[in-house]
């Protein structure tokens, strides 16, 4: 099995348009099985895309034979994920809040933890209320278009210093139809000036640049604008909570996604800037990475 997990793709097996489903599937999950931690599933998502067929049908189907040229196409896709590029880059598309966002190298790609920002600030949204929200460092736009989403009488402002992701964010309202979201340029609350919103949030940059936790494919792959901030990590969660006050109605929120060692820092930043019910919220893996604080009335 050794031998056909090599990365050397000369001696790699092919993947024949001739092959089933079932065959294809089983070949691939053994060439990513050394770099993946889930080598069935990016299979399934890279044979997904190329023939357009459902996953589901792999399952009740993994008899049926690859469409013409497809085995040539998907062994494609396979060495391009073999050489450690993301599956959500190679499809072009990322699930997030069950939505299907478009992503490129230009923005970073969704990830499930940031579900759990979504999911606190709609606590403070009621689903009638016309709420003014604003998103900073949007990427592909998925918490904007998230909350947008969920609360259609909120209006979501989102922010970028990205022109590239804000490309991307845009054709994600479009292709999406949310008509609430509204997207400017600029670093965190420039292009904001002289407005105030019920509800800030952020996943800004928060990874030290010399981290050796990160994993190296993400350091290689996603763009670094939206991964390192000096200062340890902390420099863009301390420049929003410092301006937040300035740009919040009284009792408003502001929620902010941070890495897991920097809870503690980051409630200590709110409190300082004058924030009250000052808390964090821990993922699935019991790891505090959400904090949010109220500006008092
Ligand atoms: C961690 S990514 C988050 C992307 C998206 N919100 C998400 O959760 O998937 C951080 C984003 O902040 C943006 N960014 C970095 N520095 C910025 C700045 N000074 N002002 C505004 N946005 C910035 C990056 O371009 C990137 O899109």
């Amino acid at each position: 099995m050794a031998g056909i997990l090599t990365s050397r793709s000369d001696s790699m097996p092919a993947v024949h348009s001739s092959q089933t489903v079932s065959d294809a599937l089983h070949t691939a999950t053994l060439m990513l099985q050394r770099l993946s931690s889930s080598p069935r599933l990016d299979a399934e998502l890279l044979l997904a895309h190329v023939t357009g067929l459902s996953r589901t049908s792999f399952h009740s189907h993994p008899e049926r034979e690859l469409p013409a040229n497809a085995g040539w196409s998907f062994q494609q896709l396979v060495k391009r994920r073999m050489q450690g590029e993301p599956v959500a880059y190679i499809r072009g598309q990322q699930e997030f809040w069950s939505l299907l966002f478009e992503v490129s190298p230009a923005v970073l790609i969704p990830r499930p933890e940031t579900e759990l920002l979504v999911e606190r600030a709609l606590e403070h949204i009621d689903v009638a209320q016309e709420l003014h929200v604003a998103d900073l460092g949007t990427g592909s736009g998925a918490i904007a278009i998230s909350i947008a989403h969920e609360r259609p009488h909120a209006k979501v402002t989102a922010t970028d210093i990205s022109a590239d992701a804000l490309m991307i964010a845009t054709r994600n309202t479009a292709r999406l139809q949310i008509p609430n979201v509204t997207f400017l340029q600029g670093s965190w609350f420039a292009p904001l000036e002289g407005r105030k919103f019920d509800l800030l949030l952020s996943n800004p940059p928060y990874v030290a640049e010399s981290d050796p936790d990160l994993a190296a494919n993400v350091r290689r792959f996603e763009p670094s604008v939206a991964l390192f901030a000096a200062r340890d990590g902390m420099d863009s969660l301390g420049r929003i909570a410092n301006d937040a006050r300035a740009h919040l109605n009284a009792n408003g929120w502001l929620l902010m996604e941070h890495g897991w060692k920097q809870a503690r820092d980051v409630r200590d930043l709110l409190v300082r800037a004058g924030f009250d019910n000052v808390r964090s919220h821990t993922d699935l893996a019991g790891h505090e990475r959400i904090t949010e604080g109220r500006l008092p009335g």
